[in-house]
């Protein structure tokens, strides 16, 4: 979930001197000297099945001293498929797991890696709302769910970066950017791969939704440029096939932007907004654009784009605070925030704070309170709204035959799909003109119509009937069914 409320904005300001201090460059996965692979420093552990369920397995690898990964069977979830959870470690920093093998063969589906949003959301909301295998039912219960996404394929969820979920640091250690929380990815999946051999080449998607428009195509980009490094040094690259975002916060102009278009034009969306406000909008529009150009892109000042951040937000997205802005039908309990608007976050709360749970999970005791939304990570990852151009990142991706899928559920309204079309229409790669020129057509689910979508070569736009910010929470059988034909590289 993108949650980017106003207490995150006024914070912001006294982030100002930490955020100037450290400026993100673009270019961001350094090739590391990387030592070449020597298999008499290595034995790959192998067997999933062979892990125990009552302690830790620790798995290292000689290219990257610094991490290691812990992981165990956990029985719980839907009381059928095999599931582990873990954590992977960073020197201090520790980075909370689950994984699920295929209801249909894990031997040989592929592998998906999910991650919510937030910044600061726990990827369990993923899990136990969405699209894993269980989904949590009260205070001590969990129930199979039928339309989980690990029906053919084998699925990770992780709660990062550290801070997020049961991630934690030991002494305080932070990450504030996607960037930095991309390094740490990128070499935990090459050390689950070297150590459980038979996923090597196996295609590896990354998906998620709403602040995951940013997160996954820098995390996808780690892990394309460590191939090169992977293969120089004799190991088997990542089989990195594609890249699935739901109801993306992709492109931060393009967002605030949209929000005039859903309230003012004729989109289907509620008309929340007096003419003299849209109005007014309009005429504000060319100025958020012009300086969100001057100081965000032209030049990276923290300070000044900051302002201008500040100045588009509170100039559009003010109505957000009326409605419930995750799903324009359901009204929320209260002010529409994430508990008042999704009353299973608390259940979820409840069930992953029982130390039964946790004791299953195998939850370090340091680290165990679960909060779902972690607000400081959030005000840190200030500066990460604008300090890289998610869109270059899908683009080049592309260029590099990765697929990419922006799916949006077509009644949301923080993340809508006429701002995600729209990035799509706008992203600048060899194949723009051919996939301009698709006119949307409706694609269906046991001949109903589903949504609509647009493809050109690796690149699908879809949008998902009837379905809010979170797509396989109000429609899981659409869902799926679009995961499903996407992984296996059907048609939608
Ligand atoms: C990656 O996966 C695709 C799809 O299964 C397969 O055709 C291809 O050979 C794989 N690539 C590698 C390098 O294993
Ligand atoms: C549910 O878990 C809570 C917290 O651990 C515990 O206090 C309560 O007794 C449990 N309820 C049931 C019905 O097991
Ligand atoms: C756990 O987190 C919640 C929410 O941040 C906080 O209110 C509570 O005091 C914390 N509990 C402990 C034991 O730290």
């Amino acid at each position: 979930m993108w949650f980017p409320y106003r207490p995150v904005l006024c914070t912001l300001v006294s982030l100002l001197t930490t955020v100037s201090a450290r400026q993100q460059p673009l270019a961001a996965h350094q090739v590391n000297s990387f030592t070449p692979y020597d298999a008499d420093l290595f034995t790959p552990f192998e067997d999933l099945h062979a892990l125990h369920a009552s302690e830790y397995t620790v798995l290292h690898h000689p290219n990257f001293p610094a991490h290691s990964v812990r992981i165990k069977q956990s029985h719980f979830c839907d009381g059928e498929v095999r599931a582990y959870t873990g954590y992977i470690d960073i020197e201090a920093r520790h980075l909370f797991f689950y994984f699920f093998e295929s209801r249909r063969d894990p031997d040989t589906d592929d592998v998906v890696f999910w991650t919510n949003g937030g910044p600061g959301g726990s990827s369990s909301l993923g899990l136990f709302m969405e699209l894993g295998p269980c989904r949590v039912t009260g205070p001590n219960t969990t129930e199979r769910f039928d339309y989980a996404w690990n029906e053919h394929a084998n699925v990770f969820f992780v709660d990062q970066p550290v801070g997020v979920g049961f991630s934690y640091a030991e002494y305080g250690e932070q990450v504030s950017s996607t960037v930095e929380a991309a390094k740490d990815i990128s070499a935990f999946i090459v050390i689950f791969f070297e150590h459980f051999s038979k996923f090597k080449g196996r295609p590896f998607h990354f998906a998620g939704e709403s602040y995951g428009g940013r997160y996954l195509p820098v995390f996808a980009a780690a892990v394309y440029d460590r191939n090169v490094e992977l293969v120089e040094a004799g190991l088997t690259p990542i089989n990195l096939t594609s890249v699935m975002i739901g109801n993306g916060a992709t492109d931060f102009i393009g967002v605030v932007r949209s929000y005039y278009d859903v309230m003012c034009m004729d989109y289907g969306f509620p008309a929340i907004t007096g003419i003299s406000d849209c109005v007014r909008m309009k005429q504000l529009l060319p100025r958020c654009e012009k300086r969100f150009q001057q100081s965000c892109i032209d030049v990276q000042d923290s300070i000044d784009c900051a302002d201008a951040w500040r100045f588009c937000w509170d100039s559009f997205a003010w109505q957000y605070q009326y409605i419930n802005a995750y799903d324009h039908r359901k009204p929320c309990k209260g002010h529409p925030d994430g508990p008042s608007c999704y009353t299973e976050l608390q259940d979820i709360g409840h069930y992953l704070n029982d130390p039964e749970t946790q004791a299953k999970l195998g939850v370090d005791q340091v680290h165990n309170n679960f909060t779902w939304m972690d607000r400081d990570l959030q005000a840190r990852f200030a500066a990460d709204y604008w300090s890289f151009r998610a869109k270059h990142y899908l683009a080049a991706l592309l260029e590099g035959g990765i697929r990419v899928l922006i799916y949006v559920g077509d009644t949301d309204w923080i993340c809508n799909w006429v701002g995600n079309e729209r990035m799509t229409l706008e992203l600048e790669w060899t194949q723009q003109e051919v996939f301009r020129e698709q006119s949307l057509r409706e694609w269906f689910v046991d001949g109903e119509v589903a949504g609509k979508t647009r493809t050109a070569g690796p690149l699908t736009f879809a949008t998902v009937r009837d379905a809010g910010h979170l797509v396989p929470y109000d429609q899981p059988v659409r869902a799926l069914r679009l995961a499903n034909r996407w992984l296996a590289g059907e048609e939608l």
